[in-house]
């Protein structure tokens, strides 16, 4: 089946910077893009959808979300804004409600979200487990996120969950042993929480070197509340990508410059614990690139909303609209090292959002309006 989308005022392809046509059209055969170009040169389609003029983007790629998990961390929020500080510590509160919910109830709270997400233009997802933290619990978490995205992420380098407190490294021999067996066939990525209070440097290489003797892609929540080594070890380590970087030396913005590693920045996280946001003009000039992602969870950030963390990176961190734009959909593709998405171009998979606006900038212009049309996944309308 052929769908022509056409009559497209603005096509924001990405395909080269990013790369405007105007007064467009696509062609989607089934799952990927088959033409792009000019509406009067498009070829003729079994379906036609007329955009009447407003602006089509690729679907944003969230490449950093917690989606796996049950209870609720509302009060937690509200302290914080009542001046409390985030210190990760209400994990284990969400490990606790997450071990004792129902295979059900989490599989319904993540394909909840999916669908908040997919509603609002996100049409690739990672997902992570780490809330659960033993064994069993970790391959149930990444079986649940395997049946709602192939992008799933072990992170049983979370925290030192409490039965492990007084022992922490037998808690990173476990991760990085029948942890990792059980968790690998279910994962495509690893990641390690390396922070203060979570993962030291030296734990978080042995869990990442064991992940990628299974077979694993690499990422790291780096420098997100302190300075660190989480960045240098990213980028010494080859990870696709060095996760929040809100606090980064000098050495670290050019270890990143000079590297495969992708900074990826959640202001959503900035926003929801009230702390400096990470400077996204430093690491760009730098020649770092960059992408945003929600980091959607119920501590630190709960929102599921490419659009808002988009406008932050335009309000807060230094970024133009098109490089924001960027960094939300192909800069999250390079995270997850994807050619396929972020992009409108032939052979690319047929993820594509109709905007009810005549431009792209209205995303950053109007913060919080409901500006999803129509969301293509996989070829298909939601
Ligand atoms: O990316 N930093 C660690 N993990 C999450 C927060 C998880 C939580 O507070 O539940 C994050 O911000
Ligand atoms: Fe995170």
């Amino acid at each position: 089946m052929t769908l022509l989308l056409t009559n497209i005022g603005e096509l924001v392809t990405q395909d080269d910077a990013v790369g405007i046509i105007h007064d467009a059209a696509v062609v989607l055969d089934g799952e990927r893009i088959a033409w792009v170009g000019p509406a009067a040169a498009a070829p003729a389609a079994d379906e036609r959808i007329d955009a009447a003029g407003r602006a089509v983007i690729p679907g944003f790629v969230d490449s950093h979300a917690h989606l796996v998990f049950a209870g609720d961390r509302a009060a937690e929020f509200a302290a914080r804004m009542a001046g409390e500080s985030y210190t990760g510590g209400g994990i284990r509160t969400t490990v606790a409600a997450t071990r004792s919910a129902g295979d059900d109830v989490l599989h319904a709270g993540a394909d909840r979200l999916v669908r908040e997400m997919r509603r609002q233009g996100t049409t690739t997802i990672e997902i992570k487990s780490g809330y659960g933290l033993s064994v069993d619990e970790e391959a149930r978490s990444l079986r649940i996120a395997r049946r709602l995205t192939t992008e799933t992420t072990f992170l049983g380098a979370h925290v030192v969950p409490v039965e492990y407190q007084d022992r922490p490294d037998d808690y990173v021999a476990l991760v990085a042993g029948p942890m990792l067996e059980a968790a690998a066939p279910h994962a495509r990525w690893i990641d390690v929480f390396c922070e203060r209070g979570a993962f030291d440097g030296d734990q978080a290489r042995e869990i990442l070197q064991a992940g990628a003797r299974a077979g694993l892609g690499l990422r790291i929540h780096a420098n997100q509340l302190s300075a660190g080594p989480g960045v240098r070890i990213a980028v010494e380590l080859g990870a696709a990508s060095a996760d929040h970087c809100t606090h980064l030396s000098d050495a670290d913005v050019d270890a990143l410059a000079g590297s495969d590693t992708v900074a990826t920045l959640l202001p959503g996280a900035e926003f929801s614990t009230r702390s400096p946001y990470p400077d996204a003009r430093r690491l760009l000039d730098a020649g770092v690139v960059v992408a945003l992602a929600t980091d959607c969870n119920p501590g630190s950030s709960f929102t599921s909303s490419m659009p808002f963390c988009l406008a932050l990176g335009v309000r807060e961190m230094g970024l133009s609209p098109a490089e924001a734009l960027w960094a939300a959909t192909a800069g999250g593709a390079r995270a997850l090292r994807r050619d396929d998405l972020g992009v409108i171009r032939p052979g690319a998979r047929a993820d594509l959002v109709l905007l009810n606006a005549p431009s792209y900038l209205h995303l950053a212009y109007r913060p919080g309006v409901p500006l999803i049309s129509t969301v293509l996944h996989d070829g298909v309308p939601l």
